[in-house]
C-alpha cells in the first residue's frame, strides 16, 4: 500500500523575487493558507501519511508550519478563540512529516534522488509543492492514480498527472507523447520544456506523479542538462526508452490547477482563493 508522499520544495522561487527573497515560494499565502499547506491536505485525502519534504536552504519556515505550536494552541484556548484553534486543526492531522535537505541546486530529478534512503524500496507518490490542484475541495487525481498504479503494478513503473492546455504554455512544461487518444492513457514519449515547434502535443505534466523505486535506478543514470540541472522528465524518458511504461491520466477538465511558479499565476491563485473563501465566486 503506497503511504508515501515525496514533497520537493527546495526550488529557489526566482521567478517570484523579491517576494522569494527570504521566503518559500511555497509559504506565500493564497488566501488564508500558504501553498504547501493545501498540497499536504490533498496527500491526507488521497491518504498519503508519511510526507518526506525534500528542503533546501532558507526553507526552514515550512517545517515551522507543519510543527505543533503548543504555546500558541494554549493561548488560543486561553483567550476562547475557538475559530482560530479551528485554523490550526491541520497541524494534528493524521501525518507524519519528514524532512531532508538537498544540498545543491542541481534540480528537480536530483530532488526526487534525496528520498531514495528514505523511500527504501517502496512505491511512492510526488507532489510539486508549489501546484495546487482543485479550489472548492481537495482534488482526488492522486487516489486515482494509485488505484491505476496498484491495478497495474506488473506491467507499469509510474502514473503522472497531465492537464490539457493551450500551445504557447507547453514551453513551461514536460510534455507527454500519448500512444493513443483518452482520459487514461499510455505515454510514448516526455520531454522537459519543448520549443512550441518541437512539442508533441499539448497535454503537460501537472506535478503529481506515482513512481516505482525503479526511478532511482534511472535518476542515478540520467545525465545534467545544459544548467547542470538533473530533470526528472528525463529520467522518465529514459525509462520509456528502456522499455518501461508509464500512464498517464489527465486530471478532470472542471479541476482547477494553479502552478505558483510566476507572479500572474501567483496573482490568479490568490484573487480565485480568497473570492471562492469570500463567497464572491
Ligand atoms: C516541473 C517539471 C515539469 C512539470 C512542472 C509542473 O517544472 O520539471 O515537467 O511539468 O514542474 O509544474 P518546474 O516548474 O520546476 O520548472
Amino acid at each position: 500500500m503506497i503511504d508515501i508522499a515525496v514533497i520537493p520544495v527546495a526550488g529557489r522561487g526566482i521567478n517570484l523575487l523579491p517576494l522569494t527573497k527570504s521566503q518559500p515560494k511555497e509559504m506565500l499565502p493564497v488566501a488564508n493558507k500558504p501553498v504547501v499547506q493545501y498540497v499536504v491536505e490533498e496527500m491526507i485525502h488521497c491518504r498519503l501519511e508519511r510526507i518526506l519534504f525534500i528542503t533546501g536552504s532558507d526553507k526552514s519556515a515550512i517545517e515551522n508550519h507543519f510543527d505543533i505550536n503548543e504555546e500558541l494552541i494554549w493561548h488560543l484556548r486561553r483567550t476562547g478563540k475557538e475559530d482560530l484553534l479551528q485554523a490550526l486543526a491541520f497541524e494534528r492531522a493524521k501525518a507524519r512529516y519528514f524532512y531532508t535537505r538537498q544540498r545543491h541546486h542541481s534540480g528537480l530529478g536530483h530532488a526526487v534522488l534525496c528520498a531514495e534512503s528514505f523511500v527504501q524500496g517502496n512505491c511512492f507518490v510526488t507532489a510539486l509543492g508549489d501546484t495546487i490542484l482543485g479550489r472548492e475541495q481537495s482534488s482526488d487525481i492522486v487516489r486515482q492514480m494509485i488505484d491505476l498504479f496498484e491495478k497495474n503494478s506488473r506491467e507499469v513503473s509510474g502514473v503522472i498527472a497531465f492537464d490539457n492546455v493551450p500551445l504557447q504554455e507547453v514551453v513551461h512544461y514536460g510534455v507527454a507523447k500519448p500512444k493513443a487518444a483518452g482520459r487514461i492513457f499510455e505515454i510514448e514519449d516526455i520531454v522537459e520544456k519543448p520549443d512550441i515547434d518541437n512539442a508533441p502535443g499539448t497535454l503537460i505534466v501537472a506535478a503529481r506523479y506515482v513512481f516505482s523505486p525503479e526511478i532511482f535506478d534511472f535518476l542515478h543514470r540520467t545525465e545534467p542538462d545544459a544548467y547542470d540541472t538533473v530533470q526528472l522528465t528525463d529520467a522518465i524518458r529514459l525509462m520509456l526508452q528502456s522499455g518501461k511504461k508509464f500512464l498517464g491520466v489527465q486530471i478532470p477538465s472542471g479541476e482547477r490547477r494553479y502552478d505558483i511558479g510566476n507572479l500572474e499565476s501567483y496573482y490568479k491563485a490568490f484573487l480565485d482563493f480568497a473570492s471562492f473563501r469570500q463567497g464572491l465566486l
